[in-house]
């Protein structure tokens, strides 16, 4: 059983959320990076383009954005609304949906399901893991490929550690430093931007995952691990994009 100890995903204080166009300015996506990534995978493992693509904890929608010029069927869910307002705004062709990796169900299925930027580092405690890949298998069909970046925990060290905004109304710099909780597989992260303003503190928990871990989740119901990926940009050097392919319900 899980201990009381477990942070929570509300467990979060991030400049970045509460201000999403910020977000985009930090994360620039690298040149679709991490979309042109998935669809390289996607068209290995589906061996034609995928029709249908959910995006769980899509953020901003900027890959999905990417995704949907190739992909005719895109749903890209959030549990932030302030998230998922900006991605409506900014990508109005886009169908985005409020709602939590833990509990969602659209009553559907898709041919690929992806879960990028760490989106599952944020579900901390293992029934909620468990529940978060129930939720994939629940919109997956015999074949759905899922794609999910995960921190390698063997990795951490290539996390960044600095951040730069300069966009005409702001310019910000931030360090973060990061912090091992063993005993609850927690990476801390404070992160203090600097502005003109003053200082901004932003402090998040992610949950680490080892393969064998994600493995025995992924199993658990009906996913086989087909291999993992890695990337060279910075901002995702201590990434696994972890791809496996939904076998259908277990008997
Ligand atoms: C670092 S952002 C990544 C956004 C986007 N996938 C990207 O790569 O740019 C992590 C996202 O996960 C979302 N998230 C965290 N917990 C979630 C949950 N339980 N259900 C759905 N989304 C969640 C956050 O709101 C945030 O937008």
């Amino acid at each position: 059983m899980d201990r009381q100890t477990d942070r929570d995903v509300s467990d979060v204080s991030n400049l970045l959320y509460r201000h999403p166009e910020l977000y985009e300015v930090v994360y620039d996506g690298a040149g679709h990076a991490v979309a042109k990534l998935a669809e390289t995978i996607l068209h290995d493992q589906l061996g034609r383009r995928a029709e249908s693509l959910l995006d769980i904890g899509c953020g901003t929608g900027r890959d999905l954005e990417y995704l949907a010029t190739h992909i005719p069927d895109v749903v890209g869910v959030d549990h932030q609304q302030a998230m998922i307002d900006y991605a409506r705004t900014r990508r109005p062709e886009i169908n985005f949906q409020t709602g939590d990796m833990r509990t969602l169900r659209l009553e559907r299925a898709f041919e690929a399901i992806t879960c990028f930027g760490y989106a599952l580092a944020n579900i901390h405690a293992n029934r909620d893991i468990d529940k978060a890949i129930a939720t994939f298998a629940a919109h997956s069909q015999p074949g759905t490929v899922l794609i999910l970046e995960m921190i390698d925990p063997q990795r951490t060290d290539k996390l960044p550690r600095s951040f730069t905004i300069d966009i005409p109304d702001l310019r910000a710099e931030a360090i973060a430093e990061y912090r091992h909780h063993y005993a609850q597989q927690l990476l801390e992260r404070r992160r203090t931007w600097r502005r003109a303003q003053g200082l901004v503190h932003d402090h998040v928990n992610f949950r680490l995952i080892y393969p064998k871990e994600l493995e025995h989740y992924l199993d658990n119901h009906g996913f086989e691990v087909l291999g993992a990926y890695e990337l060279s940009e910075k901002l995702n050097a201590a990434s696994a994009f972890v791809a496996a392919r939904y076998r259908g319900e277990q008997s």
